[in-house]
């Protein structure tokens, strides 16, 4: 089955409310349920930065989402779940970008010109109170989904943009490197997924100050918030009209459609506001209560919470790692201690006579392949079938010689792929876990290192 690598952030500012629950928390979970999905979830925390210089503030929202998305139901098993901060390798990415971003680019990002309007109109010098971090801002970014390879990128429409630029710094770079070094990200819009309006009836957000808390402040805060919900002033008795009603959308969000059926005659049918406040105070209580629980539990806990989100940091970081050593050789930056000490180990081995080997065979089909073993006898790599036993030749050619140098792995949740001038030409067997993916990957580079060191 091919897998679809699904990368998003959360910036960690806030404390999450019931719209960020319904309207991305909710729906990226089930999404990371889905057997085709590859789920990369993290806590965008140097994002944080640029808007936040409040250390306790950064603090508590980093553990107050790592905790609700837990308790919500991701899986840190099956989904990669980590911090940007505990990844060194994007702000190295991010550098990297910088060096191939357009300076008009940038200039070109909606945060930043909303920014130099507001200055400009109030006869500001342009850039005050301009951060080089802000104006950064879609650099980092597109580092966060280009060091995963991500597929699809799931976002509000304030984000488009990003993944927009995201995928013209990727293409600027392979343009320059002259290889598919980055795949480029698909941004993903959820139609369907309800905003919901807080208690003044605009959307519920932060910045409107309007919101429902999740889980803060427990059971009685989510209901003294749903009671300060604004309705019109129609007395008990009188009809309600649920299409301009916040209570009836935001019921609708969490109910099934018989649930919301009964709730729009109960309008109609003139339930008083503070009756029908309470019946949805219960119905989403129902969902969030059994949530709540994990969700104190966790908070007591922050050591577990750490735990979870090291070894989300280390899966992440396996993957990321290899493609900053390709990136760094690639722009010049090979670190010569480690180029030296795989050409002597394999001069030393092909000494002794232990070198890899290529074994060429024709298949069922009467298509022509290979296998690459390992000095050992491993099998390191099935080529794809070739119609001509030349082609296959010439790619064990370019696989030996200094030619090695221009391929691409690919690095998949339990197999890699080699790329040659951006196609796929050969695959690893499939291995037992990311971890035993990840020692064969350094058995592979060493394999390929020494066929490089033969030519
Ligand atoms: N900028 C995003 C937001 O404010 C958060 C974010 C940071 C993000 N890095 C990302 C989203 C990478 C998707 C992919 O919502």
């Amino acid at each position: 089955m091919t897998t679809v690598r699904v990368l998003t952030g959360i910036t960690t500012t806030g404390t999450p409310h019931l719209g960020n629950y319904v309207g991305a928390i909710r729906p990226a979970v089930a999404a990371s349920r889905r057997a085709e999905v590859d789920a990369f979830y993290f806590m965008a925390d140097y994002h944080a930065l640029i808007k936040s210089d409040d250390p306790a503030r950064i603090e508590r929202s980093r553990l107050e989402i790592a905790a609700t998305w837990l308790a919500a139901g991701l899986d840190p098993q099956r989904v990669t779940f980590y911090r940007q901060s505990d990844i060194p390798e994007i702000p190295e990415l991010t550098w990297f970008l910088t060096c191939v971003t357009a300076k008009g680019l940038l200039n070109r990002a909606h945060a930043y010109k909303a920014a130099v309007d507001k200055n400009t109109e109030t006869g500001e010098d342009a850039d005050a109170g301009v951060t080089a971090g802000l104006y950064m801002y879609p650099v980092l970014m597109a580092a966060d989904i280009l060091a995963f390879n991500a597929n699809k990128v799931p976002v509000g429409r304030d984000q488009i943009q990003h993944i927009e630029m995201a995928r013209d710094i990727a293409q600027r770079f392979n343009h320059i490197y002259g290889r598919e070094f980055f795949v480029l990200p698909e941004v993903v819009i959820e139609e369907q997924v309800a905003t919901l309006p807080g208690l003044d009836g605009r959307k519920m957000s932060k910045s409107y100050d309007n919101t429902i808390p999740l889980f803060s402040g427990g059971k009685k805060h989510l209901r003294d918030s749903i009671m300060r919900i604004v309705t019109d002033s129609r007395a008990p008795g009188e009809p309600k009209d649920p299409g301009s009603s916040s209570l009836f959308t935001i019921f609708r969000a969490f109910a099934t459609e018989a649930e919301s059926n009964a709730f729009h005659q109960a309008l109609l049918d003139g339930i008083g506001w503070g009756e029908a406040k309470q019946v949805m105070f219960e119905r989403i209580e129902a969902d969030v209560a059994p949530m709540r629980e994990s969700y104190d539990a966790l908070i007591a806990r922050p050591a577990q919470i750490e735990e979870i989100l090291h070894e989300g940091a280390r899966k992440a970081r396996a993957i990321a790692a290899p493609k900053i050593a390709e990136l760094r050789d690639a722009i010049g930056l090979r670190s010569g201690a480690s180029t030296v000490v795989s050409t002597v180990a394999s001069k030393a081995e092909s000494k002794a006579g232990k070198l890899p080997r290529f074994a060429s065979f024709r298949d069922a089909d009467g298509s022509f392949r290979f296998r690459l073993f390992s000095a050992d006898g491993e099998e390191l790599l099935l080529s794809k079938s070739f119609a001509d036993p030349k082609a296959a030749g010439v790619l064990q050619k370019r696989l030996k010689g200094p030619g090695v140098t221009a391929a691409v792995l690919q690095v998949l949740p339990r197999a890699l792929t080699l790329e040659l001038d951006g196609e796929y030409v050969a695959a690893t067997p499939e291995y037992r876990d990311e971890q035993a993916r990840d020692e064969a990957l350094a058995r592979l580079r060493e394999a390929l290192d020494q066929l490089a060191a033969q030519e």
